[in-house]
């Protein structure tokens, strides 16, 4: 990543996380155990990408970074909660994530099941309850149930699963599920963050498409990171999806071909938003980012 856009991400991370921090704050009426549970997984970390994505899109388009913390906050909760039911016995059945045991692990699958139900939950109550105006909270909501939910994420999970004894093995149906799977939640921020800066339709289009690109490139190296990447950076196990006959790029095509895809992907991404200048130069190098990546 490059120096300016590095130190930028760190400083916007931190406002998300100090974001998170206020967002996930609730009543007492929530139980000890299951607030702690839900915090345990969000404060491990990660990338912040997707909320990341959110501030910069904003940003790209003259918003207010402020205006943008309370959509970031929510996607990193949903993203969150995609992660421990993703980790569960019944799914990948992992035991390590965000360089931690595995919320199940920590504590037990009910548990964890109702962390991911919480954090899903209270990501569209902070939208509803702090994005304004109005009509853009409702926007954003549209936007991200439809990149969580069955024609995205859940659907996605749902097709990874059954790929894995379908005997479906086609790059179309392969580029189908990570599209869903992934790249739903990827495509979002962006318009997200678009929307609240009050960008125009063909702005809000463009990067869309830029999202699209980004979310299928980020999976085909999340699946060669798995195949190639080092444990202790990645902070969750590797070498896992051949053994559980997961569909894959590198599993599919080869590693060289998969890498030249994802190249392709980014420079299309970047080509779609040339057109915002100088004010996209740190959505292409957090675009180049998921290219060079080793976490
Ligand atoms: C991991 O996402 C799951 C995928 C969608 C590939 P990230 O690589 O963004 O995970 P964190 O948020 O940094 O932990
Ligand atoms: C998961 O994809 C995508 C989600 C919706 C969480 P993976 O199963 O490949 O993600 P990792 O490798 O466990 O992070
Ligand atoms: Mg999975
Ligand atoms: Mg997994
Ligand atoms: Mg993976």
């Amino acid at each position: 990543m490059n120096d300016a856009l590095s130190e930028h991400w760190q400083a916007l991370k931190q406002q998300v996380e100090e974001a998170l921090e206020r967002f996930l704050a609730v009543s007492s009426d929530c139980p000890d155990r299951l607030r702690e549970s839900m915090c345990y997984s969000v404060e491990a970390g990660g990338k912040r990408l997707r909320p990341v994505l959110v501030l910069l899109a904003c940003e790209a388009c003259g918003g207010q970074i402020e205006d943008a913390l309370p959509a970031a906050a929510a996607i990193e909760m949903i993203h969150t909660y995609s992660l421990i039911h993703d980790d569960l016995p019944a799914m990948d059945d992992d035991d390590l994530r965000r360089g931690r045991p595995t919320n199940h692990k920590q504590f037990d699958e009910a548990t964890a099941i109702l962390a991911g139900d919480g954090l899903l939950t209270r990501a569209f109550e902070v939208i509803a309850q702090y994005v304004r105006p109005p009509e853009v909270a409702a926007a954003c909501v549209l936007d991200l149930a439809s990149a969580a939910g069955v024609e995205g994420m859940v659907g996605g999970q749902m097709a990874d699963l059954q790929a894995e004894t379908s005997g479906v093995r086609t790059v179309e149906e392969l580029e189908a599920i990570h599209l869903r799977k992934t790249g739903r939640l990827l495509r979002s921020p962006l318009t997200m963050g678009a929307r609240i800066a009050g960008a125009s339709p063909e702005t809000l289009d463009r990067l869309d498409q830029f999202g699209k690109c980004v979310g299928l490139a980020f999976q085909i190296t999340d699946d060669l990171l798995d195949m190639t990447g080092d444990a202790s950076k990645m902070g969750k196990a590797v070498r896992k999806d051949a053994a559980h006959g997961k569909l894959t790029y590198p599993g599919l095509l080869d590693l060289e071909e998969s890498r030249r895809r994802a190249e392709r992907l980014i420079e299309e991404a970047c080509r779609s938003i040339a057109f915002l200048g100088d004010r996209g130069h740190r959505l292409e190098a957090l675009a180049r980012f998921v290219l060079e990546r080793d976490h």
